[in-house]
């Protein structure tokens, strides 16, 4: 077949493997990005590789940025290439369980809810989180609240805090007393569905199956049960994001989401903030424990800017330095190291012979350039004053950018810097990943100095994590 295809003088140049079917998928699946650097020697920009029987087509670098995550929607799409992992983890009817109008409008309904005032209830509610988290969590202080010093696993630290942290603030007070170690847990089973396996073999009996499906059911019906509550004493404000959807989720031809939607929706939003997130935050704790200069300069911002006052979500916008952290570490750290669609028509490469046909997929990798020393210098280093003229390093077809109040980033999407995607599935939490990050950041900071080795990307699961059992880091204290 490889044979065959090589003769085909309009496809992309296909990567030699030798075995059919599997092709280059251990090479992919252990380091993509050094794959694809392997691959652009050889190949040039654009390239295909199988995997798994699938051909993917590979175009690296701002330019493929562009034909894919712009291409339209004729011709690529999304829900072919997620929608068997995400709907048995989210429930049926939204995200990619739905035509793409549905979502576009899904997407609406939860991007009015996470407006600046929003954000200015969360921070309180967010910081409690934490530092209830910290104080009494037995990850943390193992069941010892006077603890001065220890050592924490961030993996395990961080995925627990941001579910808590993005339910207590999304999902209202209501969810305060459901917010235990158990919902925690519950939201693991759930993430066991979110495996490259799953995304591999979605109708293998495999055991994480049972689990994640209770998971859901367990979620889906606990956020039912709010939704009834508030239905029930018609107390629908405008306190969160089930009051923002309970009052305003009518699609454009005036059908209505149903209340197990929304609850579906629900779990689509926080799960989509969820890897991202405390992939993030894992990453940033353990690049400051190896510059703790870095960490005393961001105490020294805080101390400027809150003057001994409690932060409020307008204190983040004027702390630069702690956005170009989180800056930083989505560019060397991307969770999402690729970004697939389906090929529904045939489609040309731009200025070239080349066409993808129907049925293959395209890949985009903006990590790759993002990590790359032709775009960022010295990309391999953690660097958040490479951002303090907030010049962005954007290729020469990307002009527009877009001022957040955390600094400028790229609004196209021919920019190397996307760490939220761009186009029509570009990312709607980015505003609320900055306030939940820079919270977290912030009262980290205040509590504690710590110390950490970065390790290594592992990249076998769904999203770039650091090497598990080397994420520790050893804090101690600042009121010590
Ligand atoms: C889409 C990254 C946080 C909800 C995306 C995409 C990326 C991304 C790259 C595009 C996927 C694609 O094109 O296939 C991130 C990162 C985050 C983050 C790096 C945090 C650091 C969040 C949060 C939420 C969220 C907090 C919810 C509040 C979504 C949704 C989509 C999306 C609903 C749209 C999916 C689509 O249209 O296909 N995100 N995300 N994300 N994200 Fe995020």
């Amino acid at each position: 077949w490889q044979f065959i295809y090589s003769f085909r003088k309009d496809r992309v140049p296909l990567v030699f493997h030798w075995v059919p079917w599997v092709g280059s998928a251990v090479t992919y699946g252990m380091q993509p990005y050094e794959f694809f650097a392997d691959c652009q020697r050889k190949y040039g920009d654009v390239f295909a590789f199988v995997l798994l029987g699938k051909v993917m087509t590979v175009y690296l670098g701002p330019k493929g940025h562009e034909f894919i995550l712009n291409a339209k929607l004729n011709d690529v799409c999304a829900e072919d290439a997620y929608k068997h992992l995400t709907t048995p983890v989210f429930g049926e009817g939204v995200i990619y369980d739905c035509p793409n109008w549905k979502l576009m409008d899904q997407k609406k309904f939860v991007k009015g809810s996470l407006t600046k005032d929003s954000f200015r209830s969360y921070v309180p509610k967010i910081r409690d989180e934490v530092l209830d988290y910290i104080n009494n969590d037995t990850n943390f202080m193992g069941g010892d609240s006077k603890k001065k010093t220890g050592k924490t696993n961030v993996l395990n630290s961080q995925s627990e805090l941001t579910i808590l942290t993005a339910s207590r603030s999304l999902l209202g007070d209501d969810m305060r007393k459901l917010l235990t170690k158990k919902w925690a847990k519950l939201f693991s089973d759930l993430d066991k569905g979110f495996t490259p396996l799953n995304f591999i073999f979605s109708h293998l009996p495999l055991p994480s199956y049972w689990t994640r499906d209770h998971a859901q059911k367990t979620i889906s019906e606990t956020y039912l049960s709010l939704i009834n509550k508030r239905r029930a004493t018609n107390d629908i404000g405008d306190r969160d994001l089930i009051d923002s959807l309970m009052k305003s989720s009518t699609y454009k031809d005036g059908s209505k989401m149903t209340d197990e939607e929304i609850s579906h929706l629900l779990i689509g939003v926080l799960m989509g903030g969820q890897h991202t997130s405390a992939s993030t935050s894992s990453w940033f704790l353990l690049h400051l424990g190896e510059k703790p200069e870095l960490q005393e300069e961001l105490f020294e911002e805080q101390e400027r800017v809150l003057q001994g006052r409690e932060l409020t979500y307008d204190d983040l916008a004027n702390m630069p330095l702690h956005n170009q952290v989180i800056k930083e570490t989505l560019r060397m750290h991307m969770p999402l190291h690729s970004i697939f669609r389906k090929v529904t028509r045939p489609l040309p490469v731009p200025n070239s012979k080349y066409v993808v046909p129907k049925g293959h997929y395209v890949l985009v990798s903006p990590g790759f350039a993002m990590t790359n020393d032709a775009y960022f210098p010295n990309a391999s280093d953690f660097q958040p004053h490479r951002w303090d003229e907030t010049v962005e390093p954007v290729s020469a077809d990307a002009k527009e950018t877009i001022d957040y109040g955390f600094g400028k980033v790229s609004k196209g999407v021919s920019s190397p810097y996307l760490p939220f995607g761009g186009g029509r599935h570009r990312c709607i939490g980015e505003h609320f990943a900055y306030c939940q990050l820079g919270t977290i950041l912030n009262t980290f900071v205040r509590t504690f100095k710590w110390k950490a080795v970065v390790p290594q990307p592992d990249y076998t699961s769904m999203v770039t994590l650091p090497e598990p059992h080397l994420s520790t880091i050893t804090w101690e204290r600042r009121d010590n």
